[in-house]
């Protein structure tokens, strides 16, 4: 069974863009029925868009709605561009205030590029938001504080990519680069790729995606297509519409399931024949899944987190790598573990 057969039907929205643009609905609304797991015409189109936010919390439209919906999306990314950039040169912002900004226009970004990879503005905005992100983690590392992991469960595939991203763009630069094992411009290239290393899995079914039950050896077969599947997407958007990407951040998106022991795919490669860039971000990868919550387990605590990749997935990451990856992580999370020790003991 090839992904591209799987497609979904319907994709996940956001209503906010479409409360702030249009006063009657451009397209039907759904809702997924949480038990029967079908979707359910919420509101149809035409009707006063003021009406359906009460209705649900998690909205969907059809697949062949999501150009139109992208439209009114997209028409966003000026006002969010601009918001980041003042944010970013206000030297009174908070931290937080930046991070807010950062994922507000991330996720216009990123939401866009998953569903239309040859949208070439969008690829050419995320490249200056990708050099932005790249430049303030170098000098800030309390951005890695201010993660985002709450939030609607149905777009946690667009939080992810953001999250892999931020700590790839970090662990990267303070750990890599400053061992003059990658130079500025692989970082950004490499950065690009994490952005993007599951820019296929749009089209796994959400029946397997959002599975609360462990997956059959046919549904781990469809989930095990995306690596392969993403750099396809993607390499079609280079040579075919003229999308500029580097080789480097197209070997992430394929490459970021393998694993140092070999036991990853797509082609089982090993050790030190995979890039440093890969290592490292199948190190972020990992790590940013297990803290964020997912359908069929709570988040892990992030110290939680750190030591079952030392200890129960020690032989998948480089060990050096992955050492210095806990240690950028720092002394918070050793006191969140205490405190959640602590609370089990009583
Ligand atoms: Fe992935």
């Amino acid at each position: 069974m090839q992904l591209r057969d799987l497609l979904n039907q319907y994709q996940p929205i956001t209503l906010e863009e479409i409360l702030a643009q249009c006063e009657i609905l451009p397209f039907d609304i759904y809702h997924l029925h949480p038990e029967s797991k079908s979707y359910v015409l919420l509101a149809k189109a035409n009707r006063s868009v003021s009406t359906i936010a009460k209705l649900a919390f998690q909205f969907y439209i059809r697949k062949e709605d999501a150009a139109a919906y992208l439209e009114i999306k997209t028409r966003s990314v000026a006002k969010y561009r601009e918001t980041f950039e003042t944010k970013m040169s206000d030297r009174f912002a908070t931290m937080e205030e930046k991070a807010e900004s950062l994922y507000r226009f991330a996720d216009v970004l990123i939401e866009a590029s998953l569903n239309n990879p040859q949208d070439l503005k969008m690829i050419e905005e995320t490249r200056g938001f990708v050099k932005m992100v790249v430049d303030l983690a170098a000098v800030n590392l309390t951005l890695l504080d201010h993660l985002k992991r709450e939030g609607d469960v149905n777009r946690y595939l667009y939080r992810h990519s953001i999250n892999v991203f931020i700590l790839a763009s970090t662990f990267l630069q303070l750990h890599a680069m400053r061992a003059g094992g990658i130079t500025p411009k692989e970082v950004l290239n490499a950065a690009m790729g994490a952005l993007y290393i599951d820019i296929a899995m749009p089209q796994v079914p959400e029946e397997i995606y959002g599975k609360s039950s462990p997956l059959t050896d046919e549904e781990m077969a469809v989930i095990r297509q995306h690596p392969a599947a993403g750099y396809a997407i993607l390499k079609t958007a280079v040579d075919e519409h003229q999308v500029v990407m580097s080789e480097t951040s197209l070997a992430v998106v394929l490459g970021h399931h393998e694993r140092f022991d070999g036991s990853g795919y797509p082609k089982g490669a090993k050790g030190d024949t995979l890039p440093l860039a890969i290592r490292a971000i199948s190190i972020c990868d990992v790590y940013e899944a297990l803290t964020s919550p997912r359908p069929y387990r709570p988040p892990y605590l992030q110290f939680a987190a750190a030591k079952f990749m030392k200890e129960e997935m020690a032989t998948k990451f480089d060990p050096d790598l992955l050492d210095k990856f806990i240690i950028m992580l720092g002394p918070k999370q050793m006191i969140e573990y205490e405190f959640e020790k602590r609370r089990l003991l009583k």
